[in-house]
């Protein structure tokens, strides 16, 4: 069963969301050359006690760490720690907060000042890829046309999709029905209903597809050590324009 939110749910969830965006936000605004990452983990587990909230992040399934950061061929579920950020890489920063019980989870590229050419264009992308996913997502809509969306627009410029990891419904709990492939065929899958709360998070490689999960456990790379970009926003499905919970200004 996918959950239905009403309006209740959804503006004590709006809260939640918008506080992951403006902590996303100013924890976006430190990535710089020669700050760690362990110092971005820290400034977030400061943020997110200071508006009395918690990381969703924090012992979910053990995990150790108060956000996931991630750097260059790294696509997801990267730890914090004395790694330094340098000059030219591409930071993936994906954020999940506990407000009032419900959770807001949001990713964002990052980088750190001038990128590549083709690593720019990657961010470009990633990001595009999900705004063209959710101009499928409506009331009567299939999650196969979100997926198909997404994955058209990245194969169609050269890029791939990673398939190991998906989105997937949030609210009470980090991970709820149903799962969100960034691939996928139009008129499959479940029906889309208005009250439903997605995580759409596209994660595209500029190489090849596949990933694999270094010795941590838990920080997902390229199989090929090419770069990875990723972009997130908790997403609740209306009769007419999907409404991005954790939207902030420009992000
Ligand atoms: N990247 C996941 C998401 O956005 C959450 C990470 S779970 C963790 O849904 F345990 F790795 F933090
Ligand atoms: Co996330
Ligand atoms: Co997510």
């Amino acid at each position: 069963m996918i959950p239905i939110k009403n309006k209740r749910d959804v503006e004590e969830m709006r809260i939640a969301c918008q506080a992951a965006g403006e902590i996303r936000d100013r924890l976006a605004a430190m990535i710089q050359p020669g700050v760690t990452t362990g110092e971005i983990d820290q400034e977030a587990a400061r943020l997110i006690a200071d508006i009395g909230g918690k990381s969703a992040f924090l012992g979910y399934h053990g995990y150790p760490g108060q956000l996931c950061i991630s750097v260059n061929e790294e696509v997801v579920h990267g730890i914090g720690g004395a790694r330094k950020i340098l000059y030219g890489d591409l930071v993936k920063i994906d954020i999940g907060v506990i407000k009032g019980g419900w959770i807001g989870d949001t990713a964002l590229s990052i980088p750190a000042g001038v990128v590549s050419e083709e690593v720019q264009r990657l961010i470009e992308v990633t990001e595009q890829s999900f705004f063209k996913g959710i101009a499928e997502v409506r009331a009567g809509a299939r999650l196969g046309d979100l997926g198909a969306a997404i994955q058209q627009h990245v194969e169609n410029n050269g890029m791939t999709i990673v398939r190991e990891f998906v989105g997937h419904g949030v609210g009470r709990k980090l991970h709820e029905e149903p799962q969100i492939p960034n691939f996928g065929r139009p008129g499959t899958g479940p029906r889309l209903k208005a009250g439903m709360v997605l995580a759409i998070e596209p994660m595209v490689n500029l190489g090849r597809p596949e990933v694999r999960i270094l010795a941590d456990g838990w920080t997902v790379v390229t199989k090929d050590g090419r770069p990875s970009a990723h972009y997130e926003h908790t997403v609740l499905v209306t009769d007419g324009e999907p409404d991005i919970l954790t939207w902030r200004g420009a992000r």
